[in-house]
């Protein structure tokens, strides 16, 4: 069976030649967004952005040539926006089509910036950095007997071997003391001497981090660290970092290499987005049906093979694994920030749940993502009962103390058509959608507050007259930063993740040879760095922080993500962690001495160099 698809005149042109004749051939993929049939075929129908398309009669050996376009007008911009999971069902069976090419291919790579001399290799820079004359030669380090208590180093040690970067402490290594001085949390002093290291710190992050830029420097300056004193301490208390493992399941052990690679750029907060539209990927007990009937997609499932590129996918993260997680995460002094999706981004939820929403419900809004009824009700008893058991069972599982409650791109019109919303809304004098937005996420906050944590919710929580979620809560500005300024001034403590800067699904360039999704920008390495996540200083105080993102709407396999993420991530640290930005052109060097070798992080990574 030949099958080809590519880009033309802004539409996808698919051509098949079968090796057989088929009568009765349904055309069915997923893609980047909603697609529609616009010559060759006949829509069926659509469940997001999976699509199946009934194709005429097909002669063996005779090619066939049909087109799709994205519904909402979008011009595919890339590689990535060519049909996912492609396969013919037909009377007998069904028949895998050959994926298109996938993944980030590394583009032409300009010129490596060379840098200054003078640059310390490290990412984030140091506050403050004061050489002296001359290098020291340091391949391992010798603490003093009772350092080799020091929870931190040991950490730090173990991650060096999982890098491959060597033995970090040895017997035989260059001197090195550990003291208590008085500086910052996650803040440290280091001295480096041709007579020894010292490192100075009061916290555990403080020390996890001297160790972090030693071991870095090593690497980086091939054991030769240049003399002098470094004193460093984070900008921001939230350096983050989110993943989408709910539209693609990510193996265990690749969220294992994200937060190494986190803690080796000071990031401190892994956002754990495990629940969307497509899947519910935590094993939680009080139901189970959740997860284990929405962790798998394809044929045969209650949701078909969205962002699939094979027929079965999928996968959920057990109990077991969660603690290993947890874990290693406070080992490599990151907290973790577990996400449900409540109201809306819930269609696995509601198919589960059909309890949550109204059945005389007559509204037919649907959500940017192409999905009707993925909203459930807050007038239905049973959303409550069933939201109340989740964010205990979650919040219990997850030691940081907070539960991101999503409440991100409510459909226009949601509620609309539902009788009992209505009479809710009049119960409790609410005027609008936001209004009853509002109150339904101020509800799901207090229950998270009964439990003695802190809630947290994408911007759109603020919204209704009502005031929405609560100003204890904490808020993530993701389409920009203009509503987290907005909030910020309202009192609301703010993570700056606007998509623009920060998304690190968007493709890096314009180049269709790139890969990623576009609307909200193309973000390139240097775009990652030119914002400022305090533009008022009267705000400073309540922008807690800076995160990245990564979204897995047409990621199929792990090792997508690495290019996507890598460098970028970069930027994201350097603006999480560095009151000032470098000089342009050094993000772009060091981009290029974090190199694959050096971070071991799997094939393709860094050779991309946007700057
Ligand atoms: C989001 O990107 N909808 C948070």
């Amino acid at each position: 069976m030949h099958y080809q698809c590519s880009i033309e005149n802004q539409q996808l042109r698919c051509s098949l030649i079968p090796d057989r004749d088929l009568t009765d051939a349904v055309f069915c993929c997923s893609a980047m967004a909603p697609l529609t049939v616009t010559d060759g075929g006949r829509f069926i129908k659509r469940v997001g952005s999976y699509t199946e398309i009934e194709l005429p009669a097909l002669s063996a050996g005779t090619s066939h040539t049909f087109f799709l376009a994205y519904t909402q007008g979008m011009p595919p911009a890339n590689r990535a926006w060519l049909p996912q999971g492609p396969c013919l069902r037909t009377g007998k069976g069904i028949i895998s089509l050959p994926p298109s090419e996938t993944g980030f291919k590394p583009l032409a790579a300009t010129e490596a910036t060379a840098l200054p001399q003078h640059v310390l290799r490290l990412a984030p820079q140091p506050v403050d950095w004061q050489p002296a004359t001359g290098s020291v030669f340091i391949e391992s380090l010798r603490f003093e007997s009772s350092a080799f208590d020091c929870g931190a180093l040991t950490a730090a040690s173990k991650l060096a071997v999982r890098r491959q970067f060597g033995t970090f402490i040895d017997p035989d290594g260059f001197p090195a003391t550990l003291k208590s001085a008085d500086v910052a949390t996650d803040g440290y002093q280091l001295q480096i001497t041709t007579d020894g290291v010292v490192i100075s710190a009061n916290s555990y992050g403080g020390r996890f981090y001297a160790a972090i830029t030693l071991l870095t420097l090593m690497q980086n300056h091939k054991g030769n660290i240049p003399l002098g004193t470094i004193t460093d301490a984070p900008r921001f208390a939230w350096r983050g970092q989110h993943l989408d493992t709910a539209r693609h399941y990510y193996e265990t052990d690749t969220i294992f290499e994200l937060l190494d690679l986190m803690a080796l750029l000071k990031l401190n907060r892994f956002h754990w987005h495990f629940a969307d539209d497509e899947a519910f990927r935590l094993q939680i007990d009080c139901y189970p049906e959740l997860w284990q009937q929405t962790e798998m997609r394809g044929e045969g499932h209650l949701l078909p093979a969205i962002f699939s590129a094979d027929r079965q996918a999928g996968g959920s993260y057990s109990k077991q694994e969660v603690r290993q997680l947890l874990e290693r995460a406070a080992e490599l002094n990151i907290e973790i920030l577990p996400e449900i999706e409540a109201p809306a981004h819930a269609l696995a939820f509601a198919r589960i749940f059909p309890q949550t929403r109204d059945p005389d419900d007559t509204g037919t809004e649907t959500s940017v993502q192409g999905y009707e009824k993925n909203v459930v009700n807050p007038a239905m008893p049973h959303t409550w009962e069933i939201l109340a058991k989740l964010v205990r069972e979650v919040g219990a599982l997850f030691p940081f103390g907070h539960v991101h409650l999503g409440c991100d791109e409510l459909p226009a019109n949601t509620w609309s058509g539902s009788p009992r919303a209505k009479l809710l809304m009049a119960r409790h004098n609410l005027q609008t959608r936001d209004d009853l937005s509002g109150w339904f996420i101020a509800k799901l906050a207090a229950m998270v507050e009964e439990n003695g944590q802190r809630p947290a919710a994408w911007e759109e929580a603020v919204l209704g007259s009502n005031g929405g979620i609560g100003h204890n809560a904490l808020l993530f500005s993701w389409s920009g930063q203009g509503p987290g300024i907005q909030a910020a001034r309202n009192g609301y403590d703010i993570v700056m993740c606007p998509a623009q800067h920060v998304y690190l699904d968007m493709a890096h360039s314009d180049n269709p040879d790139d890969w990623g999704a576009n609307w909200a920008a193309y973000v390139s390495l240097a775009d990652t760095i030119a914002w400022d996540p305090v533009p008022n200083p009267e705000i400073a105080d309540k922008i807690i922080g800076v995160q990245g993102a990564f979204w897995s709407e047409f990621t199929t396999r792990d090792e997508q993500m690495w290019p996507m993420i890598l460098p970028r991530i970069l930027g994201i640290a350097v603006k999480a962690w560095q009151e000032d930005d470098i000089r342009p052109g050094t993000l772009a060097g060091l981009a290029v001495h974090y190199k694959q070798s050096e971070l071991n992080i799997p094939a393709g990574t860094l050779q991309k160099n946007t700057e």
